[in-house]
């Protein structure tokens, strides 16, 4: 059997993707059964950009299973000095059982997944942020089903908002939103809009669970009514040097208290981190009684397992 990867959210059918979520529900709630599902195995972390909450949860997860972790920063290995992609993954996969990337172009995780002869997760690349999505979708779950209950069919026909620019995470929300049965609104200026292609397979699917994919630059009416508001940094990492211009771009694109009064009053915060308070997202929402941001962040560790479990189980 060919080995599986998980190099973005499409990789995992809709069925394969709810039984994803349940797994990371059940190990949250009885992480001890877990404790040997990976034992004896080694996942290698490649970190081409900086890191806190995946290389953690990915490190602590590993080890929670009863297997190891390494952190392979690009610069202490031979990647840094030119080695091949190809060479890379073909050798890391005669050591390690797994390798988790986080890297700049969405082809250098293609590039190791033709080559490794291991499962591959994007830990995130520019295009794709697909671990951080199942666990907002878990996230939310968890928030919307009845007390003690974890639902996956709760999502059906919510709507999840996501404002800002239209990056990784704006494409992982699309794609996830389109499994599960979530509409997904992204609102964000034209010139940062999400990609056409990663729209058009979202709507694709959408429109066969029911879900739908809205892109507008609309701040009054995109926003409103919305169950999930969702905003991510106006510069992502590698765009550093385009802050100033950034600023300018997405004037007016904070969620604040008076874009949350627009969405549903029960509507709740998300926000895959680091924040920017001040910039996409006012202090008072961010901290505020609708923010389920740690929760979230948390939810990283356990949908990971669920995850590493799923392919190298
Ligand atoms: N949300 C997220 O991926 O955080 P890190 O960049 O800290 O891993
Ligand atoms: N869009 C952000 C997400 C960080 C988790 C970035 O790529 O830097």
């Amino acid at each position: 059997m060919s080995v599986r990867h998980f190099r973005s959210v499409t990789d995992f059918s809709p069925a394969e993707i709810r039984a994803v979520l349940e797994l990371a529900n059940k190990i949250k709630r009885k992480p001890k059964r877990y404790r040997k599902a990976l034992r004896g195995q080694t996942l290698a972390m490649i970190f081409q950009k900086k890191s806190t909450r995946t290389r953690v949860s990915f490190e602590v997860g590993m080890f929670q299973l009863g297997g190891h972790a390494l952190f392979l920063g690009s610069s202490d290995i031979q990647i840094g000095r030119g080695e091949t992609i190809a060479d890379t993954a073909k050798v890391i996969s005669r050591y390690c059982d797994g390798i988790m990337a986080r890297v700049y172009g969405h082809a250098t995780i293609e590039e190791l997944a033709e080559h490794a002869t291991v499962p591959v997760i994007n830990g995130l690349c520019d295009l794709e942020h697909p671990c951080q999505t199942l666990c907002d979708a878990a996230t939310l779950v968890e928030k919307w089903s009845p007390p003690g209950t974890f639902d996956v069919g709760v999502l059906r026909g919510k709507t999840l908002c996501y404002v800002g620019d239209g990056n990784n995470m704006a494409h992982s929300l699309l794609d996830t939103g389109a499994a599960l049965g979530m509409n997904v609104t992204i609102v964000a200026p034209v010139g940062y809009q999400p990609d056409a292609a990663i729209v058009a397979r979202a709507t694709l699917l959408g429109a066969q669970t029911g879900a739908v994919m809205t892109v507008t630059d609309d701040l009054q009416e995109g926003p409103r009514g919305a169950d999930a508001l969702y905003t991510d940094v106006w510069a992502s990492m590698g765009q550093e040097d385009e802050h100033a211009q950034r600023l300018v771009a997405f004037a007016g694109y904070q969620v604040d208290a008076a874009m949350m009064a627009r969405a549903h009053p029960e509507a709740l915060f998300l926000h895959c981190l680091p924040a920017h308070r001040g910039e996409e997202v006012s202090a008072e929402v961010c901290d505020g009684p609708q923010s389920v941001i740690f929760d979230e962040a948390e939810n990283r560790l356990h949908v990971q397992k669920a995850i590493l479990v799923t392919l190298m189980g």
